[in-house]
């Protein structure tokens, strides 16, 4: 392990130096397939043709214009991003670079309406128990795990957490006189692939609406086509397309990164109807925002992924894994869930040594939690390295 390298991962001993569609590449030449996308970038898998070229034409065009003046790609990625979010009601983009980026920037916009609106003292902002939503001190107090909240202290105030799935909770814990924003992830990832219940999210966008809290979904790690829809939320409507009091499902605020420009770092907040024009000028900003390799990559995503055959082959993907890993009738597999190829597998023993014994043999796979494996696989994938994949898992489930 390098000297040089902050302590900060547990690191598996393993340095990769190149990649290729669905495998990484150490420097003895040896294999590994990938089912975790760098958790949930590479989402095309790796040194996919037309990203690569997007990336090194643009590079060799102009990598950076700073945010006083427009660029024509970043205005381009922008505008394509919009449009894949429109079902979600989103009608503007504000470009980050990660996800605690683009959560900061959510919930300066809930504060900001709120405070403009109503006056101070309405600005909490409530998330689930199990959320994750990032490693800055502020995105730390936002995420629902007492575990992240030990050590930096003191936070940023003003975030509460209620259960997930809870919907008295909810019900009690949005207050119109206190509360700003909801955020929320459709399906939590860090926490070990825990999907709402349609009955939550539609409580949670009536009363939200009702009290004029903001709805924001932190789609970071469940969006941009993972769950087999470009949102994850976009999922939680009912069978003839209706949700909360006969409308479609909509958010106030969207955050984005991640897969966001498959392998680039990237980050974004759309708003809605509502905030599209909380920010103004000196509000928020970003070095970084809207960079313009990022946004040649991110246009090759959008146009990629953002297709109703490619995302219902990701369904198909995803139920293909599921409905193989239940049909194991493995004794040490206690469930399996998921959406698209975002899917958790809760084990009766230690994830670690799954995970490291998994790379030995030439899998990466994630946790997601002590005893939940998370897998993530590129949207790319084909059925056989599926298989492949899954037999290596089931080996070391059989104790091989
Ligand atoms: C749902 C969710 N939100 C936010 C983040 C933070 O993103 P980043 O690491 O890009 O800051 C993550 C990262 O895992 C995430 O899964």
């Amino acid at each position: 392990m390098s000297d040089f390298l902050m302590n900060t991962y547990h690191r598996l001993p393993v340095t990769f130096v190149r990649g290729e569609g669905s495998w990484l590449f150490d420097a003895a030449g040896k294999k590994y397939l990938d089912f975790s996308s760098g958790i949930a970038v590479n989402c095309l898998g790796h040194a996919y043709p037309p990203l690569v070229r997007a990336i090194t034409e643009q590079a060799a065009k102009c990598s950076h214009v700073c945010n006083y003046y427009q660029s024509d790609v970043a205005l381009a990625f922008a505008e394509k991003l919009v449009a894949a979010c429109a079902p979600g009601g989103m009608k503007n983009v504000f470009l980050a670079n990660s996800g605690a980026e683009a959560n900061e920037g959510a919930c300066k916009i809930a504060r900001k309406y709120s405070l403009k609106k109503y006056g101070p003292g309405r600005h909490t902002i409530v998330t689930l128990r199990g959320s994750f939503h990032g490693r800055t001190i502020t995105t730390l107090a936002a995420t629902g795990q007492d575990k992240f909240h030990t050590t930096f202290g003191p936070f940023t105030e003003g975030f509460a957490h209620i259960p997930g799935g809870d919907i008295a909770a909810l019900d009690k814990a949005l207050d119109q006189k206190t509360v700003a924003g909801l955020l929320i992830e459709a399906v939590q990832g860090e926490s070990g692939i825990v999907p709402q219940s349609v009955e939550f999210i539609e409580a949670a966008a009536r009363l939200c609406a009702e009290r004029d809290i903001l709805l924001m979904c932190d789609e970071i790690q469940c969006g941009m086509g993972r769950t087999g829809t470009f949102l994850a939320f976009e999922q939680y409507r009912t069978a003839d397309g209706a949700c909360v009091d006969g409308k479609p499902l909509k958010a106030d605020v969207v955050t984005l990164a991640k897969a966001l420009a498959g392998g680039i770092p990237a980050g974004a907040v759309l708003a809605g109807e509502k905030t599209r024009a909380v920010f103004e000028p000196g509000d928020h900003g970003s070095t970084f925002g809207g960079n313009l390799i990022a946004a040649a990559a991110g246009l090759v995503v959008l146009e990629t992924v953002n297709q109703s055959a490619f995302l219902a082959q990701i369904r198909g993907k995803g139920e293909m894994m599921m409905s193989e890993i239940r049909a194991w009738n493995h004794p040490r597999v206690k469930e399996v869930r998921g959406r698209g190829l975002m899917i958790g597998v809760d084990i009766d023993l230690d994830a670690r040594p799954v995970l490291e014994a998994a790379v030995s043999k030439g899998l990466l796979i994630l946790s997601g939690g002590t005893q939940i494996l998370r897998f993530l696989p590129p949207y790319t994938i084909s059925d056989s390295e599926i298989e492949q994949g899954l037999e290596i898992v089931r080996e070391i489930l059989n104790g091989n």
